[in-house]
């Protein structure tokens, strides 16, 4: 899809994996993960409430590593089944991931991963790098994720509870609340704390 100035490229995964569908939504707004995982190296926590978030991060270029920019990310959770980023980076216009996650069973989730860049008129030439280059990252991001997801699932069956540990073999807490706890250790939010009072009302969920 073209229009005269911008270039859209888009690329979408479907995956069935053995894991509840709360795991799933917890994989996606668990943002602790990302610098340790996916290479996110300090990212921020600006802003969260129960159905969206801001993060400043930086990311690493698919193929050129050696290669990190800055990007401001707009998470949004447009329904129960769908969750939405978008980012700005200095090489697209926008970047928009769509991921829907639809329980098919209690221990069965269908998982539909759509990309979308939008490209500058100005780099429309390279669009074929890009496509590439989503297709990579979409699936490294994929790789990266499954672990944690299965791991999740298999400690959620044994009765494990967030920050607590294993309570009891027949208490299984699947369910979960955004914005998600997080480590008291973390270092999450200190670009936020340097912009209150701004955020002031929400310092709870720190
Ligand atoms: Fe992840």
């Amino acid at each position: 899809m073209s229009t005269s100035n911008f270039r859209i490229i888009e690329y979408e995964k479907k995956h069935i994996v053995d894991v509840n569908y709360n795991v799933g939504i917890w994989n996606i707004w668990d943002f602790e993960h990302d610098q340790y995982i996916h290479g996110y190296s300090d990212t921020q926590i600006l802003y969260e409430n129960t159905n969206s978030a801001i993060l400043y991060q930086r990311a690493k270029v698919p193929f050129l590593p050696f290669i990190s920019y800055r990007i401001l990310v707009n998470m949004q959770r447009i329904n129960k089944y769908t969750s939405q980023s978008i980012s700005y980076s200095p090489f697209s216009k926008l970047a928009v991931a769509t991921m829907t996650v639809k329980p098919i069973t209690e221990s069965k989730t269908e998982f539909i991963m759509n990309y979308k860049v939008i490209l500058h008129s100005y780099f429309k030439f390279l669009a074929p790098l890009y496509r590439l280059m989503i297709q990579k990252w979409t699936d490294q991001t994929w790789a990266e994720d499954l672990p944690l997801k299965l791991r999740r699932q298999d400690i959620i069956q044994k009765g494990f509870k967030d920050f607590y540990g294993i309570e009891s073999s027949n208490q299984k807490k699947i369910e979960i609340s955004i914005p998600l706890p997080k480590l008291k250790s973390n270092n999450l939010f200190l670009l936020r704390k340097k912009i209150t009072p701004f955020f002031k009302e929400d310092e709870k969920n720190q």
